[in-house]
């Protein structure tokens, strides 16, 4: 087959993506090339849309704007059409930006993290409870391919559960909903209703992703995305900055519904989503993303510890009782019931000392971290995320849900002028509390 696309991306801001298309291209060019100059860190090829005969190549590579450009002009010679996304003209800018790991200026950018998938996917582990199972691993095939496929600003597929994976699921659910009334934080016990009546959260039913994005975005803002396994750290804190959260599709084996050796829809759907509604805790977590935009990789390693300690083993204090708020724990039956007894070791959530907790994935944690609030961890990591090193500050745009650097005056100046406006709305809303109100 023919390739229809090559496109690249990198770590650094150098690399730039293209398209290619060719009727005598060979791979071969490819790697005659990253053999002189670039580093190829990632390639994969998928089966085009455009023409059957074709397919797309994906490459990550690791070059500098020089050797990028000598790529480009050695590849002209064998392909007959080259587009450069991002466009040439925005090199400039991001000249300046050279050495800073590579980030997602706008939301559409993240079609390239989400598609970097590090492990699972298809390809499962000797002791994956599924490995033997070939009707299993085929279903798992088939979410790969949904998740893989897709691109930002289309709806996502819905999916055509089985008996076997809504038996699987309807075991979680029954199980866990037991436990939350007792267990889960104030916020997950007003939004898992509504779940239930706007996406079909139900013993019998396990909900579609598009529903539950189109709630979330009416409710915090964020939307979610099917992604085919796990990403890297950079990645995933990559789509919270931009109020999307990655989320796998395929169900866990039958074997075993309690137990999962990988997040599962009904991590997602049952761990995540009740809180990705609430708008305090979407701020959380979109400030935890922002802060990994650009950072070095070991700031990148504390924001995923933090990430981890909160978000998905998180407790929280509520009338004077602890609370679960991490989803790791909301979709675990055992772990839910002892990150809240006495056994459990709990200490207040500090990023400066939780970003050196040891993560455990196979066993239940060490010890848990306490917020008062959402509001109180917000806080704790925006003070956190002033000690990272960068040479910008960041600024989501709403608008046009994309992230601009603050470096100079003039960026600068736009957001004040924004905040300005806000000021002004505050000021005439205070003015007519006093005249109407007698405040
Ligand atoms: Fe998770």
């Amino acid at each position: 087959m023919q390739p229809a696309m090559m496109m690249f991306s990198s770590k650094y801001w150098a690399r730039r993506g293209l398209s290619l298309d060719s009727a005598m291209f060979d791979q071969q060019h490819l790697q005659e090339q990253t053999e002189k100059h670039v580093n190829l860190v990632h390639i994969e090829s998928r089966r085009s849309k455009r023409r059957p005969s074709e397919v797309e190549i994906y490459a990550d590579c690791s070059c500098s704007r020089r050797e990028f450009g000598e790529l480009v002009q050695h590849l002209k010679q064998h392909i007959s059409i080259i587009s450069l996304d991002p466009p040439e003209q925005i090199w400039l800018e991001e000249e300046e930006l050279d050495g800073v790991p590579w980030f997602p200026r706008k939301i559409s950018e993240l079609d390239q993290c989400s598609h970097r998938v590090l492990m699972y996917g298809s390809e499962l582990d000797a002791d994956h409870p599924g490995f033997k199972d070939t009707v299993y691993r085929q279903r798992r095939k088939y979410f790969v391919e949904v998740a893989m496929n897709y691109k930002f600003g289309q709806p996502i597929p819905r999916v055509e559960y089985s008996s076997d994976e809504v038996k699987t699921w309807g075991v979680v659910f029954r199980e866990l909903t037991k436990l939350y009334p007792t267990h889960a934080c104030r916020e997950y016990l007003k939004n898992l209703p509504l779940l239930t009546k706007h996406c079909g959260y139900r013993e019998d039913n396990i909900p579609q992703l598009e529903d539950v994005s189109l709630f979330l975005r009416e409710r915090s803002g964020f939307t979610v995305r099917p992604v085919a396994g796990y990403l890297s750290p950079r990645d995933f804190l990559a789509g919270l900055a931009y109020r999307v959260f990655n989320c796998t599709q395929y169900v866990r084996h039958s074997k075993d519904p309690l137990y999962t050796p990988e997040p599962d829809t009904c991590h997602e759907l049952l761990g995540h989503v009740p809180l990705l509604a609430d708008p305090k805790f979407a701020q959380f977590s979109q400030e935890i993303g922002l802060a990994s935009l650009g950072a070095s990789d070991e700031d990148v390693q504390k924001l995923a510890t933090c990430y981890f300690f909160t978000i998905e083993f998180g407790l929280c204090k509520q009338d004077g009782q602890l609370r679960a708020y991490g989803a790791g724990l909301l979709s675990s039956i055992g772990e839910l019931k002892h990150a809240l007894s006495d056994k459990a070791a709990v200490k207040p959530f500090d990023p400066r000392t939780t970003c050196f907790q040891e993560c455990l994935i196979t066993t239940f944690q060490d010890v848990y971290f306490v917020s008062e609030s959402f509001e109180e961890a917000k806080e704790k990591m925006r003070e956190f995320a002033k000690t990272i090193q960068r040479p910008f500050s960041v600024y989501y745009n709403p608008y046009t849900q994309s992230v601009d650097l603050l470096k100079d005056t003039r960026s600068i100046e736009n957001v004040v002028n924004d905040l300005r406006s806000d000021l002004n709305t505050v000021c005439d809303a205070l003015g007519k509390m006093n005249r109407y109100l007698g405040i």
